[in-house]
């Protein structure tokens, strides 16, 4: 079977951050799924500014204008599939993350999205939100996630991951890769079907 390429999406770009954490342990429990090939992209790594294209990404056609959503934009059209993870900030996703996605269209469309969220009900209010705005983008979300209820009980006083402290989500985070795969490797088929 080919490779199903896929990125995992770091959206909190906060100094002393959590989502660090989560996003490199799904990072690695995904590099152990069978044909997966897995990438971490820090949002901090694609600073783009504040959306104000005079054209929407839906219809720009071949490059755009600013060579870093050229890179960004190879990212994510390179991918099968993806897994965001999110904070929860007054319940919403963060604006980073949607700056980033309203800067793409095509590069989005007929590819599956789980969801890795963290807050005191587990970025649940996030999570559904992108749900909604991942149809628009013509993707595919995926019904499970995993949800990381209150992380700050989960650090040292120095910032790093109590040992062992998301090891509760391990079994729940296995079926879901597991079913984003299933999505992954079917919509990589059928977008050949033109
Ligand atoms: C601007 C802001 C708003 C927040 N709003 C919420 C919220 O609505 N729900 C929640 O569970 N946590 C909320 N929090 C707490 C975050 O869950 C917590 O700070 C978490 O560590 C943020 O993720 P990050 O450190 O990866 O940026 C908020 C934090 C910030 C900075």
């Amino acid at each position: 079977m080919d490779k199903l390429n896929i990125k995992v999406i770091l959206a909190s770009v906060r100094d002393g951050r959590f989502g660090d954490k989560p996003a490199k342990w799904i990072a690695e429990t995904a590099k152990e799924v069978e044909n997966f090939t897995v990438e971490l992209l820090d949002l901090k790594d694609y600073p783009l500014p504040i959306f104000s294209e005079a054209i929407s990404p839906a219809y720009v056609q071949g490059e755009y204008a600013n060579p870093l959503v050229n890179r960004w934009a190879e990212k994510i059209s390179s991918a099968d599939g993806f897994i965001v993870v999110t904070p929860e900030y007054n319940h919403g996703y963060p604006s980073s993350l949607k700056n980033n996605i309203d800067y793409l269209y095509k590069e989005w469309n007929k590819k599956p999205i789980g969801f890795v969220g963290y807050g005191t009900t587990g970025g649940a209010f996030a999570v559904g939100q992108l749900r909604q705005v991942a149809i628009e983008l013509q993707m595919a979300p995926i019904r499970m996630a995993t949800h990381i209820v209150s992380p700050w009980n989960m650090v040292e006083k120095d910032g790093s991951l109590k040992l062992g402290a998301l090891d509760h989500y391990a079994n729940g985070a296995k079926k879901m890769l597991e079913q984003l795969k299933w999505w992954t490797k079917v919509l990589k088929n059928a977008r050949e079907i033109k």
